[in-house]
């Protein structure tokens, strides 16, 4: 090898870099071998960086000493080369590569670094587990699918600090050690060695900061940060994450919708060339709902929900005309061609909707010969027909409806219709869809430890209709939440925050955070509220989710250099990992496992 004894050849271009222009140049490239191809007495090596790939060629009739020396060359092995460039022979043109007119014939090789085997080919198709690309993670992120993500996801940063720069926003930055705020997941914590037995948290996001910067007279603040969240992990959701975070102050909901939409509007164009109206859509969590069973609705694709209490209020079948006097919702939609569905793939529909959480599901076929359903003999035909006309069913559609509270019956309708949306491949995979969801409950009631939770988070405001009725009871008060959806994901939520301590001490009461409480977890932001908050609100964005959806991966860990498995594993460095009984000590520590 020729390592550190000289100073090795520096590149004079790229490996993508080359182009006809070119011809007949001496050019030095640095790289990869990324293949190589012994044809007929010559060897064709493509070298890659960041850039591209190009192609270098060893001929002994052109340099017999190193062409045998060329035969050392194995994959991932890091070279310089210096060569002329030539055209390459009409008909030997590669098409796919920006590169693939020219070659270099190389009159200098030096080897700056071997490699061994990789553990996979550095390609974009490879046939191994995600766990084996984690560990290796280096040699994954050199595949070009997986540096395009990393490339997207800088170019979508970059144009999103220069928009909010443009936009008189300032980036401020805000602890990592904190004090726990409440955004409903767990903290991470870290312990404090000079401060004995006391903990930071990591932050879940920096809501209290950046309400603070409000109550300073920032105005306008963003942040591309880093938040932390100790959840059971998914597809769409790491340990730690990133947020474009945003607030300002003196804005109702219209100013920040309007931001919100010039940057997807920007981004979209900047990065993917793709455009896009603004405004976005509106439905409120009621509709949206009702209307497709969801709060992050995927509106790519039909199978819309239909309500039915009104059809069925009084039907003899009991488990609706029940649940409509509960006060329960009973709807359906319907499964175009579906009443094809054997026993067996029936009764499999029917075993998905209980593992969703229902009591149930009806189904009705619509045949030649009338409608065909279990219950046959509860409903009568005058229901059957009155619900097929509700659902707009013809001839050939599966009817499925479910009974149950307003949120279980529309939730699972919505799982179920997510499904068949796929199954029967119905959704536009180039359709774009953007939506504002609004008028959430503030309230949400949780069953398990029987009170209630913030459906956002405690600072955000009530509807301000909704304030008189909030001392009296928390039934139907509604938020000034919203999220952003975009193709059926979640990728941005944000309020309108409460701005009197006043107002704050009632939410905090109706939650359940009692005045001690609420002033040792929250005091300090209580006290920066008595000298003069201004009116405020904001959003913040999931990045990782915005940058899945822009590259078209399944999962944000794609997205993500150095991400975590689903067990919260980082499978390259081995971490969580055991430390030392010196250090446990330090903190002031003791296992108990
Ligand atoms: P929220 O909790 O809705 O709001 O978070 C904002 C957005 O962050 C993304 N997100 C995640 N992405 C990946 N992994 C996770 N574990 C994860 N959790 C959330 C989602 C979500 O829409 N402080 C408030 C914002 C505000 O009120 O201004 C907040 O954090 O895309
Ligand atoms: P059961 O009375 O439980 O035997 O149910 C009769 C039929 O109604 C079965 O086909 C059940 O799957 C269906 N069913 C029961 N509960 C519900 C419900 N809450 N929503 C929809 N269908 C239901």
């Amino acid at each position: 090898m020729d390592i550190e004894k000289k100073a090795f050849l520096k590149r004079t271009h790229t490996c993508g870099a080359l182009r006809r222009e070119h011809i007949g140049k001496t050019v030095v490239l640095n790289g990869w071998v990324d293949s190589r191809r012994d044809l007929g007495g010559v060897i064709f090596i493509d070298i890659r960086d960041r850039y591209g790939i190009s192609q270098i060629v060893f001929a002994p009739q052109h340099n017999e000493e190193l062409y045998r020396r060329a035969h050392v060359l194995r994959g991932e092995y890091v070279v310089a080369v210096k060569g002329v460039v030539e055209h390459r022979p009409e008909g030997t043109y590669n098409p796919n590569i920006p590169t693939g007119e020219v070659d270099v014939i190389v009159n200098e090789l030096e080897i700056l670094n071997k490699s061994e085997t990789p553990p996979f080919h550095v390609q974009d198709r490879v046939e191994v587990s995600e766990d084996h690309r984690l560990r290796y993670r280096y040699i994954d992120l050199r595949r070009p699918i997986m540096r395009n993500n990393i490339l997207i996801r800088h170019a979508m940063a970059q144009a999103a600090r220069s928009y909010f720069d443009e936009n008189d926003f300032i980036e401020i930055e805000t602890p990592v050690l904190m004090k726990s705020t409440p955004e409903g997941a767990r903290d991470f914590l870290v312990p404090s060695r000079i401060n004995k037995g006391k903990f930071y948290a990591l932050p879940q996001s920096p809501q209290t900061y950046k309400q603070i910067l409000m109550v300073s007279g920032f105005d306008r603040y963003f942040q591309i940060v880093k938040c932390f969240r100790d959840e059971d992990l998914r597809a769409d959701r790491q340990p730690e994450f990133t947020q474009i975070d945003v607030e300002m102050s003196f804005v109702e909901e219209e100013e920040v919708w309007t931001l919100s939409e010039g940057l997807l509007v920007r981004l979209l164009k900047d990065v993917l060339g793709v455009e896009i109206a603004a405004p976005f859509d509106r439905l409120s969590y009621e509709q949206a709902m009702e209307r497709y069973g969801s709060d992050k609705p995927d509106r790519r694709f039909g199978l819309g929900i239909t309500t039915l209490n009104d059809v069925v209020k009084h039907t003899p079948f009991k488990v609706f005309s029940e649940t409509v006097a509960q006060g329960g919702a009973v709807a359906g939609f319907i499964a175009p061609g579906c009443a094809s569905y054997t026993r067996n793939q029936l009764d499999n529909l029917v075993d998905l909707t209980k593992s969703l959480g229902a009591k149930g599901l009806v189904y009705i076929k619509v045949t030649e010969e009338g409608f065909e359903t279990p219950v046959q003999k509860f409903l009568t035909q005058d229901d059957m027909t009155a619900v097929a006309h509700a659902l707009g069913a013809k001839t050939g559609d599966l009817m499925l409806i479910v009974a149950d509270t307003w949120k279980k019956c529309y939730g699972v309708l919505g799982d179920l219709r997510l499904e068949f949306g796929k199954r029967l491949d119905l959704i536009q995979k180039d359709k774009i869809d953007m939506l504002w969801v609004t008028d959430f409950p503030l309230f949400e009631w949780h069953d398990e430890d029987k009170r209630y939770y913030a459906m956002h988070h405690p600072f955000t405001s009530p509807r301000l209709s909704d304030i008189e009725k909030l001392k009296d009871g928390v039934d139907g008060v509604k938020a000034r939440a919203y999220d952003l959806v975009m193709n059926g994901n979640e990728i941005a939520g944000g309020s309108i925050r409460i701005h009197t301590p006043e107002l704050q001490s009632l939410v905090f009461e109706k939650l359940g955070i009692g005045q001690q409480e609420a002033r040792e977890k929250f005091g300090f932001l209580l006290d920066a509220f008595k000298y003069g908050a201004p009116p405020h609100g904001g959003i913040a964005f999931g990045f990782d989710r915005m940058v899945m959806l822009f590259t078209g991966m399944k999962s944000i860990r794609d997205v993500i250099a150095f991400p975590k498995t689903s067990s919260g594993l980082s499978l390259m460095d081995g971490s969580p990992s055991e430390v030392t009984e010196e250090q446990l000590k330090e903190l002031h520590l003791k296992l108990r496992l």
